[in-house]
């Protein structure tokens, strides 16, 4: 019984390691970026500006620069975002260009 209860929870904290922004609803961030981020990265970047977040010298190397990094956006931006937008675009971007595990 012990032993399930640890397999149960290693488990559990895997998965939370494998998804850090797990609760992310990343089809809200996928329009959110679009809408306010992209046009700007594309300009510089081409295209629809993606390269941006895959470029050999990219700034950002770890999850915890990426939620720093969507909040100086925000804020620079005047976007007045909420918590759960922040996290939302977080998400999408990790998800489809960073792939950090945790
Ligand atoms: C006015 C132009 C502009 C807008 C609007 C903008 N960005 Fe950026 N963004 C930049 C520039 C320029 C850089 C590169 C900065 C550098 O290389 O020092 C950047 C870098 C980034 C990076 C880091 C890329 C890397 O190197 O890993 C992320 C993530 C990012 N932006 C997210 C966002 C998000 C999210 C938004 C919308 C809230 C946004 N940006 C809106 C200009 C913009």
């Amino acid at each position: 019984m012990k032993t399930l209860l640890l397999a149960c929870l290693l488990l559990i904290s895997a998965q939370v390691l494998a998804e850090p922004f797990k609760s992310a609803d990343l089809v809200a961030g996928k329009a959110l970026l679009e809408r306010n981020c992209i046009s700007c990265h594309a300009s510089s970047f081409g295209a629809d500006g993606a390269a941006i977040y895959t470029r050999e010298y990219r700034k950002v190397h770890t999850a915890k620069g990426l939620a720093a990094q969507v909040r100086n956006c925000n804020t620079m931006l005047g976007l007045k975002w909420f918590e759960d937008e922040e996290l939302n675009v977080t998400g999408y971007l990790n998800k489809t260009y960073y792939k950090f595990t945790e």
